[in-house]
Order: structure tokens, then sequence, then C-alpha cells
């Protein structure tokens, strides 16, 4: 047999692995962009959270091979997983008993640097897929890679029937094509779309409460209805955000009462009635 043979039969025992064992959740949910940098690590993290402190049993899988961050995010930086006697790799428990698999909580260190060529990141995250020991829950939250390239198509595919997608996207990149993009990946792949959250959408000012529209104006509820789908949430820019980061705690339960996280609390609930009803 070729080594392109047994590649691929390899990739395909993973692929089967990782789909039987995700299957083990009621409900999947891919975090996706048609751009980068629009905070789907943020989200896909606070969703997480939001839904973990309704008492749901959540997974968060971050499929980002190149730019690994919810770790970060939920201050795990220093915690690595553990592979136990069968060789099967073990989530990182997160907040609020998050169960946390990241390739970036395997690198030796957060700041080594993931330099492999497309198809090695798609077999290592599929390996990755196979070989963690999921368990059941509830929810599994995927933070995916920006865009619509090799690697988001190799984690869609993997995913059981009945997975759905959240698009996130930002005032300054509304732009109706990057938009689109992101819609027709979730089509392509029989993902049904959740709908959309537009992000950093305003800044409210802290002293005088005024919104201002820092990143421009284009409407997420007319790009939303236009592609047959709803604005789920509108997230204002939140300075508190990257404080979060700085403290190590999660913006979530570090500004409990902020409008901010009422908002993303609300997002959780938005999702619990359109997947449980
Ligand atoms: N609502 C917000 N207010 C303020 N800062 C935010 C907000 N959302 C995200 N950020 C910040 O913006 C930056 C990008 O966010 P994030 O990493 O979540 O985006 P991403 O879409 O996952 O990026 P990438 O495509 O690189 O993975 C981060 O520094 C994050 O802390
Ligand atoms: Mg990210």
């Amino acid at each position: 047999m070729s080594s392109k043979q047994q590649g691929f039969d390899i990739s395909s025992l993973f692929q089967e692995r990782a789909r039987k064992k995700l299957s083990n959740f009621k409900n999947r949910i891919l975090v996706v962009s048609g751009k980068g940098g629009v905070g789907k690590s943020f989200i896909a993290s606070m969703l997480a959270i939001a839904l973990a402190e309704r008492g749901k049993s959540i997974a968060l899988f971050d499929a980002d091979v190149y730019g690994s961050s919810t770790p970060l995010i939920l201050g795990l930086q220093g915690i690595r997983h553990y592979i136990d006697e069968e060789g099967e790799i073990l989530p990182v428990e997160g907040p609020l008993g998050l169960k946390v698999v990241a390739i970036n909580l395997m690198l030796d260190t957060p700041e080594t640097p993931v330099v492999w060529r497309g198809p090695l990141a798609s077999r290592a995250i599929l390996e990755l897929a196979a070989r963690v020991k999921w368990g059941i829950g509830d929810y599994l939250i995927v933070d995916m890679p920006p865009g619509t390239g090799d690697i988001a198509i190799t984690i869609a595919q993997l995913m059981p029937p009945e997975t759905h997608a959240i698009v996130v996207t930002a005032p300054n990149i509304l732009s109706e094509v990057i938009v689109a993009k992101a819609v027709n990946f979730t089509a392509s792949m029989r993902i049904r779309l959740l709908g959309v959250v537009e992000n950093m959408s305003y800044f409210k000012c802290p002293h005088c409460g005024r919104e201002t529209s820092i990143m421009g104006k284009l409407s997420g509820e007319l790009l939303a209805s236009k592609y047959g789908t709803t604005l789920l949430a509108k997230i204002p820019l939140e300075p508190g955000v990257n404080k979060a980061l700085d403290t190590g705690t999660p913006y979530l339960l570090l500004e409990k009462e902020s409008e901010t996280s009422r908002i993303i609390r609300e997002l959780a609930d938005k999702v619990i009635k359109l997947l449980e009803k």
C-alpha cells in the first residue's frame, strides 16, 4: 500500500472515531467567520461559560491550529493535556467544569509556533479529535479557524449530522461578501445556521452612556435578513474584555454584571431556546 493510501486510511479512521465520539454531545455549535480577528474565540469561550452557568455540561474545542487562543481567554495557559494509560487525551478542566481541548494545550509552551503545512495541520486536528476522551455532554462548542479553508472544511466534515453554526462578524468587516462566504460555507457543509452575532458592534461611553458606532454602521440585521437568518446578538466593544485577558479570569466571571455579560447570557438563552425547543 502506498504511503498516500495509508495516510488516507489513517485520516478516515480518525474521522470515523472522532465523529462517533462527538455524536455523544446532544448539540454541537461551530463558531465561524469569513475573516479573522472578529472575536470568534472570545464569543465561543463566553458562550461556553454562559451555557455552563445555566447548568449545561459543556466541552469547548479550540480547533484553530495556528491561532489557538481560548486557553488564554479562559486563564488556562499553564495547564497541559494529560494522556492516560490507553493513550486517550483528557480534556483540561476549565472554569465551571468546562472541558477544554486545544492544540495549544498539547504544545511544550504556548509560545511554540505551529509550523505545519495545511495537510499536516488537518491531520493533527483530526487525530486530536479522535484521541480525546470527550465523554458525554449537552453542548460541544467549536472555536473554528478563521475563514473557510482546508482545516475549517476538515472540522466541519467530521461533525455528525445535526450540527449548528453561529457566524461572528464585526462592523468593520460587515461586508456582504465576507458574511456571505461564512453563510455559504455552513450551507455547503450541511450545517444549520443558528444566526449571526455582530461583535464590537458599538461603544457605550462609560461616562455619559452614549452609544457610538466606532467601526462603521453597516447593519448586521440587514445582512442577516438578506441571507435568510437572524441577528442573535449585538455585542459592544468593551475595554473590560482585554482587562480580563490580563488578569487571567474569563470576562463573564470578572465583569458579571456588565451590559456585555448580560448580552452574552441572553445569547446563551436564545441558543438554548432554539436548540432545546
Ligand atoms: N467585544 C469585544 N470588545 C473588546 N475587545 C474584543 C471584543 N471581542 C473580542 N475582542 C478582542 O479582539 C481580539 C480578537 O478577538 P478573538 O481572538 O476572539 O477573535 P478571533 O475571531 O478568534 O480571531 P482569529 O481569527 O485570529 O482567531 C482579542 O484581543 C479580543 O480580546
Ligand atoms: Mg480565534
